[in-house]
């Protein structure tokens, strides 16, 4: 053999053995969830400071091609904005407004008013006993104006009142309620619309296929349009597992939209995991013991689950384009599988596999599947 046919035997055998990998590279940059779905919804992700400031090179990559949207995992519930009365902490927040803004996304500010993550001295006085209803108001009134008139015109929208409602269909009796009574949520909703007449509002929940809540919720939405109070989505937050009820989930959409308001899955995940009671929450103080046997896939999932995994989000998918009219975003709680809340809740320290994206950020086989 002469030396240029060998070295041309050479360079084919290894472009025969580069290929997979370049393959592989092609279809990644191609599999977009932002732009597969651009005519549709904003698809969005929400991060930690971590992920903003150390996340890297190949996270940062990832959370650019695949989401138009982002929202803040922490870092803009008031424990993190207002952690002691007056001091206010923007920091965390304006660097993750920059890197949504350099990565050209639409942010979602979450959340003014919940009972979890707030600071206790938001709630009582300087020798531990609770505020009268008039400071309440007052303090509400001055962390919801300061929180949105810092963010103005970089927000897009406002979770203005998070989880405030029980799977009966009350109204929790958080903190703000017991001393406020039930117009905190029309007052909340008020103060955050003369903060930024142009920001959007969102009521946002857990359970929301639980018909009691649906039913409401809808009586929340008439309740605050009735007062002449601005709200434009329902945010579902969509904490889901494989046994969720589709059929109910569907329906929620259906009757929110009917009040006029869009819709949102605002905080998308599937858990592969068992719930360890028969009543599924995402209220954050929820905490069971840990057993082996509620953490199955601790060395990896099955090709069995993973299918019934892909099955369940091809589906899920379905019910969103077939209302896509009506929804303006979805948005998965958070980027990867090792970053996923889930792995701590409702049991600390097990392996759960519930985002579109594994532990190293390769794409879960359904996210293939539903840009088809
Ligand atoms: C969770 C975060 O993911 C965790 O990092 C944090 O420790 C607790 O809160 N409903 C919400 C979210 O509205 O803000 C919660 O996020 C999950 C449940």
């Amino acid at each position: 053999m002469t030396n240029n046919s060998s070295n041309s035997l050479v360079k084919l055998m290894l472009m025969l053995l580069a290929f997979p990998f370049f393959a592989q590279k092609m279809e990644a940059q191609q599999l977009s969830l932002r732009d597969a779905f651009q005519d549709k919804f904003l698809i969005g992700t929400a991060i930690n400071m971590w992920q903003v400031r150390q996340g890297g090179e190949k996270m940062h990559n990832l959370i650019k091609s695949q989401y138009s949207a982002i929202v803040a995992e922490n870092c803009m519930k008031a424990e993190a904005v207002q952690p002691i009365e007056n001091i206010f902490n923007f920091k965390d927040g304006d660097d993750l407004v920059e890197f949504a803004r350099k990565n050209n996304q639409v942010v979602t500010g979450h959340c003014l008013i919940w009972h979890s993550q707030t600071p206790t001295w938001f709630f009582n006085n300087d020798k531990g006993v609770q505020v009268d209803r008039e400071t309440m108001i007052d303090r509400m009134r001055k962390h919801i104006y300061t929180v949105v008139g810092h963010f103005k015109g970089k927000v897009k929208g406002w979770d203005v009142v998070n989880e405030a409602i029980e799977g009966d269909g009350s109204l929790r009796r958080s903190n703000f309620y017991n001393i406020i009574g039930e117009d905190y949520i029309r007052l909340a909703f008020q103060f955050a619309h003369e903060a930024d007449p142009d920001a959007e509002l969102y009521y946002n929940d857990y359970s929301m296929d639980n018909p009691a809540k649906r039913e409401a919720v809808i009586k929340l939405i008439r309740d605050l349009k009735a007062h002449g109070l601005r709200i434009d989505a329902i945010g579902m937050q969509s904490h889901l597992g494989l046994d969720s009820n589709l059929k109910q989930y569907e329906q929620s959409i259906e009757a929110y939209a009917k009040e006029g308001v869009k819709v949102m899955a605002t905080e998308l995940e599937v858990s592969v995991l068992p719930w360890p009671s028969d009543q599924q929450t995402a209220e954050i103080s929820t905490n069971f013991a840990y057993q082996e046997t509620l953490n199955p896939f601790k060395n990896g999932i099955t090709a069995e689950m993973q299918a019934k995994q892909d099955k369940f989000m091809v589906e899920l998918f379905k019910i969103y384009k077939k209302h896509s009219k009506d929804i303006t975003r979805i948005t998965f709680w958070g980027v990867s599988d090792g970053d996923s809340w889930k792995n701590d809740f409702p049991v600390k320290g097990r392996t759960d596999y519930p985002l579109p994206f594994g532990r190293n950020l390769e794409a879960k086989p359904w996210v293939k599947k539903i840009i088809d």
